[in-house]
């Protein structure tokens, strides 16, 4: 449960530094290089613990898995776009065909939205559990394209980083749970528990309609437990166990002023100018403490256990590295809070765009007719996207000035996650996250949301288990993701692992 023994796992600088033998300003963009500081420190002896079977395939099916990921990273199934459908439908199609190559017993089924692959092996001996593993197949839109270095759906090795939209999140890490079970299946002919996958691809957008579509496929999805890896270990060759995420709640605030564009000139001063009114309303989200200072907003926070707040604090983490980092001139945010306690167990109220008048080349004058501001919230336990809504929709009307009038929507959200740390899938992945890196996982936290994980504990009532195999730096939603390849391989060799262990017999 201890994240770290202390005084054992150097800095996340540190171990960044190791892992590429430079200094912490280059190792930020090189944070994933598999030269990693497990490499020189680590001994290597604790890393066999996967069944020699599974290792000699994986082993020996390296360049065709390879292959095969590159394949499906090279379908653009950006959920967000609608001239992407036929895309989703192909990276739906390729991943089903993959699944049933593995030997799953694999269907495309239809939810509100894009599809869900769904499939199955349910052939482990009596009283053996059910694991369901949840991943997305849907990428984040790859603009604005000039800012990569390779085109982003032209997958790329370069310096053991994998180059491609979704490969860190999650085509990758959906991937190599396909493998894992493919390895068991080809080498034994069976698992040692049963499995369903559920790849969705609606993640990206929200997964609006996989609640409804897990609440309808109830019988076939009940399970004993949840695995999904999609986040990022603490540091390079550093395991992670996730113990939370933040919910969300993402509005879109409209402001309408006149009925049309004016000319500044004839009308400005005597018509309220929509863009200057959102600017106002947009200033009053946070106090000079940078609290958010809509009222209620805080209501439903539960203060989190003093011990996740100790465990959080013993994980080597350096503040100036993330500044570095993210390239930020200082770091600042809620006062009195350190960085990961406000990326981790602290709500947020971000703007994420703004949009209003004139932004092309060159001057015009112009008083906007509307002014637009897309807005999200970051969730943690125990408030509910609804009570941000209604807070956050009480407050917007209360300080918009008169003169506009304000629409706001709501995009889409999902609840906060805390972790139950506990059990035997919890102890089976540790066993299994430190035969595969040669060291014990540490719990961390995480700022992002998977909206979907809630439903599963709240749906089918079972545990879920975050194991994610991503890296800091890893570009996620920005040019230039990357996995690293280490991290693939031994996601794969953990994961197949992880059944073994969960089955309770390391090997055959
Ligand atoms: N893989 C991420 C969640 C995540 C983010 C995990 C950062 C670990 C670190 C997931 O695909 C994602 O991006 N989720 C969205 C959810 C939203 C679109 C509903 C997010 O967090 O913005
Ligand atoms: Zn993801």
């Amino acid at each position: 449960m201890h994240p770290s023994r202390d005084g054992e796992i150097p800095h996340r600088t540190e171990l960044i530094r190791l892992a590429i033998g430079g200094d912490a300003p280059e190792c930020s963009r090189m944070s994933g290089d598999p030269a990693c500081w497990l490499h020189e420190h680590d001994d290597f002896s604790m890393t066999s613990a996967l069944a020699p079977d599974l290792a000699a395939h994986l082993a020996a099916n390296d360049q065709r898995i390879h292959e095969e990921l590159f394949e499906f990273l090279r379908i653009p199934s950006v959920s967000a776009r609608s001239e992407h459908r036929p895309d989703m439908e192909r990276a739906a199609k390729w991943l089903a065909t993959k699944m049933r190559v593995a030997g799953l017993a694999t269907e495309i089924l239809p939810t509100g939205g894009h599809p869900a692959v769904l499939g199955e092996w349910r052939g482990a001996v009596p009283g053996a559990p059910t694991v369901l593993v949840y991943g997305h197949y849907d990428v984040q839109p790859a603009e604005p394209l000039d800012l990569w270095t390779s085109p982003p759906f032209e997958p790329v090795l370069r310096d053991g980083k994998i180059f491609a939209r979704g490969s860190v999140d999650d085509k990758g890490q959906l991937f190599l749970h396909v493998k894992a079970i493919e390895a068991h299946l080809a080498t034994r002919g069976k698992l040692p528990v049963n499995m369903i996958v559920l790849a969705e691809g609606e993640e990206e957008v929200g997964s609006d309609n996989l609640a409804p579509f897990i609440e309808r496929h109830r019988e076939r999805l009940r399970c004993d437990y949840c695995v999904i890896s999609d986040s990022s270990m603490f540091a390079p060759g550093l395991p992670s166990i996730l113990s939370s995420l933040r919910g969300l709640a993402y509005f879109e605030i409209e402001v309408q002023g006149p009925s049309g564009d004016l000319h500044s000139g004839s009308y400005g001063g005597a018509v309220v100018n929509p863009a200057t009114a959102l600017a106002r309303i947009v200033a009053t989200f946070h106090d000079e403490h940078w609290h958010v200072a809509i009222p209620g907003f805080y209501d439903l926070v539960r203060e989190w256990e003093p011990r996740v707040l100790r465990e959080m604090r013993a994980l080597p983490f350096d503040e100036e590295h993330f500044r570095e980092e993210v390239g930020a001139p200082v770091l600042d945010g809620e006062a009195g809070r350190s960085t990961l306690e406000r990326v981790w167990t602290r709500p947020t109220c971000e703007v994420n765009g703004l949009l209003s008048g004139y932004t092309g080349e060159g001057a015009k004058t112009v008083l906007p007719a509307k002014a637009m501001a897309k807005v999200s919230c970051r969730l943690v336990p125990d408030q509910t996207p609804d009570a941000i809504r209604k807070v956050l929709t009480a407050h917007v009307q209360r300080v918009a000035p008169k003169g506009v009038t304000i629409n706001v929507r709501v995009l889409h959200g999902g609840p906060p996650w805390r972790a139950e740390l506990g059990g035997p899938l919890f102890d089976a992945a540790r066993r299994a996250l430190t035969a595969a890196f040669g060291r014990e996982p540490v719990i961390t936290g995480e700022g992002g949301s998977i909206p979907v994980v809630g439903d599963f504990e709240r749906i089918l009532g079972v545990p879920v288990l975050l194991i994610g195999f991503g890296l800091p730096g890893e570009n996620a939603h920005a040019p230039n993701e990357w996995l690293s390849d280490e991290n693939f391989v031994k996601g794969m060799s953990a994961v197949a692992s992880l059944w073994d262990e969960l089955a309770g017999h390391r090997s055959l």
